[in-house]
Formats: C-alpha cells, sequence, structure tokens
C-alpha cells in the first residue's frame, strides 16, 4: 500500500519526537519515500541527522539555507506530497495551523498542501485538555484534516492521561489505511444517497419553538462520506449551525418543522437508493402554535397541547422498494440494544445506528462518537470512539456491504 507513496512528514518539538525517527524507519521499510520537515523546537529533542539518515534525504526546516544560499520551495514540497502527516504535532503548531501562521518551513508547507493531512498530536494532558487546543483540534477537522486519536498514559510529564503520541505502528496503520480509501475507485458513483441531519423546531409562537440538542454534526459527516465515495447526495438539513460541504454533487435543502422534514424527505425518496436518517426529527410538535407571542400576563401556568408528528423513518420503511437501502439512528439511554433492534423491526430498516447518550464524548454536540451498527441478521458492530468523519466512514462501509449483498442476492 506504501509503496512508492510520497509522504512528507513534519516533526515537531515534544519529547515524542524520538517516535518520528521509528516512523520514518517503518514507512521507508514499506516503500514509500519519505521526506521530513522539521521545526526548530524539534531538533532539540531530535538530531536531524538521525531523520536524515532514515529518510535518506536531508532534513529541511528553514524557508532559506544561509551557508548554501538556497531557498527551500514549500510549495513544490507541498506539491509533491500524497500525504502530509505531522506527528508529533504540538499544541503550538495545531493552534498555528488553525489560525493560518506560517513562521516556519513545517506551517508554511501546511498552508500550501493539496494532499490529505494526518495530525498525531502530542502533548501534556492539561495542553491536550485546554478549550484552546481543543477548539483549534475542533477547526482543523472541521477543515477535513485527519486527527488520530491521542493515546491515554503515563507522560513524559510524570501526569497520568490523555495526550500521548500514538506507537509508530499505529500512526502507519493508520496511514495506510487512510491511502486505502482515498486512492480506491469511487464505490458510489452514480448512486443516489438521501440524507437527513439536525434537529427540527417546532413553533410554540412565532418567538418560540421546542427543538433538542442535536447539531446536524454527525448527518453532515456522512454526507462528507458518501460524497467521497462519489454519491451524489440531498442533504435535508434542520435548523443547524454546521457548514454543509461544497460540493456539485450535493443539493441541501433547509427544513425547520418535523412536517417540512416529512415532506421533503417523501418528495427525494423515490430516486434515492440509499437513504439515512441521522436527524433527531421532534415526535411532538404545539397542536396550534400561537399566531401572536404567547403574553406572560398574570398566568400562574402554561399548559401546551402536544400531538404527534408523523414518523417519517416508517412511513419510508414502509415505502422501501427492493434495491434501496434505508438505515436510522437510535440514541437511547436505557435498554439501548433492545430498543435500537426494536426499532430496527418496526421501521423496516436495513441497519440502525445506535450511540448512547450515557457515553462520554459521544452523541450531540460533540466531534467524536462511539457507535454499534445493528443489521438485520442479528448482528451488533460495536466501533471504538472516533471522530464523527470516522464513524460516518464505518457506517458508510456498512452500507456498500448491504449494496453488495443485494446485489448478490439479486443476480443469484
Ligand atoms: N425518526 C423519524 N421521524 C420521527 C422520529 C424519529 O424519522 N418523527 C427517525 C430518526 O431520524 C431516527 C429514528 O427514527 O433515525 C429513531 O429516532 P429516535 O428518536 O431514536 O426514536 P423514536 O422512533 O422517535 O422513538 P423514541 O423517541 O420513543 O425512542
Amino acid at each position: 500500500m506504501l509503496q512508492g507513496r510520497k509522504i512528507l512528514l513534519g516533526v515537531t518539538g515534544s519529547i515524542a519526537a524520538y517516535k518520528s525517527a521509528f516512523l520514518v524507519r517503518a514507512l521507508i521499510k514499506k516503500g514509500a519515500e519519505v521526506r521530513v520537515v522539521m521545526t526548530a523546537a524539534a531538533e532539540q529533542f531530535l538530531p536531524p541527522v538521525t531523520l536524515a539518515t532514515l529518510s535518506r534525504h536531508p532534513v529541511l526546516r528553514d524557508l532559506t539555507e544561509p551557508t548554501a544560499a538556497t531557498w527551500n520551495n514549500h510549495i513544490h514540497l507541498a506539491h509533491w506530497a500524497d500525504l502530509f502527516v505531522v506527528a508529533p504535532a504540538t499544541a503550538n503548531t495545531l493552534a498555528k495551523m488553525a489560525c493560518g501562521l506560517c513562521d516556519n518551513l513545517l506551517t508554511a508547507i501546511y498552508l500550501s498542501v493539496r494532499c490529505p493531512v494526518v495530525l498525531a498530536p502530542a502533548m501534556d494532558t492539561d495542553m491536550w485538555h485546554h478549550p484552546a487546543t481543543q477548539a483549534n483540534v475542533h477547526t482543523l477537522r472541521q477543515r477535513g484534516h485527519h486527527l488520530m486519536p491521542v493515546e491515554s498514559g503515563e507522560l513524559a510529564s510524570g501526569l497520568v492521561g490523555e495526550g500521548r503520541l500514538p506507537e509508530p505502528d499505529q500512526i502507519v496503520a493508520y496511514i495506510e489505511e487512510l491511502l486505502q480509501k482515498k486512492t480506491g475507485v469511487p464505490r458510489l458513483e452514480g448512486l443516489h444517497a438521501l440524507v437527513t441531519a439536525g434537529p427540527t423546531h417546532e413553533p410554540i409562537d412565532p418567538v418560540r419553538y421546542i427543538g433538542n440538542h442535536s447539531t446536524g454534526k454527525m448527518g453532515i459527516a456522512l454526507t462528507e462520506a458518501l460524497l467521497e465515495e462519489g454519491a451524489q447526495v440531498t442533504l435535508i438539513l434542520g435548523p443547524s449551525a454546521v457548514a454543509a460541504p461544497a460540493s456539485e454533487r450535493l443539493h441541501v435543502v433547509r427544513v425547520q418543522t418535523a412536517k417540512e422534514m416529512y415532506q421533503q424527505a417523501l418528495r427525494f425518496f423515490p430516486d434515492a437508493q440509499v437513504v439515512v436518517m441521522a436527524a433527531a426529527v421532534a415526535d411532538f410538535t404545539p397542536h396550534q402554535p400561537s399566531a401572536q407571542k404567547i403574553k406572560k400576563g398574570a398566568q400562574k401556568e402554561l399548559t401546551l397541547t402536544l400531538q404527534p408528528t408523523a414518523d417519517i423513518l416508517s412511513e419510508l420503511g414502509r415505502q422501501k422498494k427492493n434495491g434501496q437501502v434505508l438505515v436510522g439512528f437510535a440514541l437511547e439511554t436505557e435498554n439501548e440494544l433492545a430498543n435500537a433492534r426494536q426499532k430496527l423491526e418496526e421501521k423496516n430498516l436495513d441497519g440502525i445506528v445506535l450511540n448512547s447518550l450515557n457515553e462520554p464524548g459521544a452523541g450531540f454536540g460533540h466531534d467524536t462518537n462511539r457507535i454499534t451498527i445493528l443489521d438485520r441478521e442479528g448482528h451488533a458492530h460495536a466501533f471504538p470512539l472516533k471522530s464523527k468523519r470516522e464513524a460516518a466512514d464505518d457506517i458508510v462501509t456498512f452500507i456498500l456491504s448491504l449494496l453488495g449483498r443485494q446485489t448478490a442476492e439479486h443476480t443469484s
């Protein structure tokens, strides 16, 4: 997989920089071409000659080389690479990347790369958990970069917690998996997918609504994953502040209420071969929203009468034809597997993605999710905590297996 692949490795100033020597050696052994760029701080932890020897190329650090009177062309390097990996990536370099600062060769290269970017953070646990670092990580993820999960354990400071750089063989495995996905022929080309995402807002009066904590991140990550596989995607998006990806193959339909989502889902359903209902649809809506703002007046209490909304997924399950794959989500707080399986059966789904509200880092608002996918054969595929984008890739892989199976059933 790595034979002949051009990997540009950025090494920044962390005690974990020593691991990059093992990383370079492993990449070279697998046949990759490796060029290394280090920051000045990284050189304090690992002499460049080590990485130069292992990579068989000079290690680059500065935009200019005063002794040789040459200029290291960062654009040329950036365009040369099939993959830009920064391991270890310090809090400082992540912050610079998030802001677009380019005061060294590594960050200047970053601003010019066109290839996928893998970032393997390493830092002390307090630095990792600091809201500033987490905000930068969030920005970089949103930008579509691949952030490897940090390891937990004993840190150089003696503290124990999250922040360790993954081991070199884990980084190599991550890179191989990523390149495999990127180089494969798009597997959903020509196929139309329908995705719903976000919450719905059910009006009480012109000022207030009943909503939920969904942000739409999971459905948008799924949209990205489906687009990456070449699908044509219609995204029905509830009131969400998260930006949908820019693509000519994406049609975004904005809705507010469960009723609007129902109407739009039914409109696009007949032409969709794959449908994923990631939206958190309100189950109840005010019976008669007030045309005017409800005044507080002297009322001691206010009673709202709610009526059930139509269950979109159940209706799609009823209308489903041969060749259509229908996947739902289940957000549960108790009896998770049993409840999810019941929804799978009752709504006539081909699969259901269970995420639990009891799980730290999973569910509403987070950038990460821990999912379990249940299929009709009674299997439950449990995945570890991952970024929502990576969880979306797992769901797409599951959908691909369903499509493969349907084709096999059809032709047999
Ligand atoms: N769903 C839907 N229409 C609704 C409610 C839910 O299409 N009116 C879909 C969701 O998009 C999700 C699945 O049904 O894919 C399960 O939603 P969830 O809220 O977990 O379950 P409900 O069916 O609403 O049941 P309950 O609230 O009792 O758990």
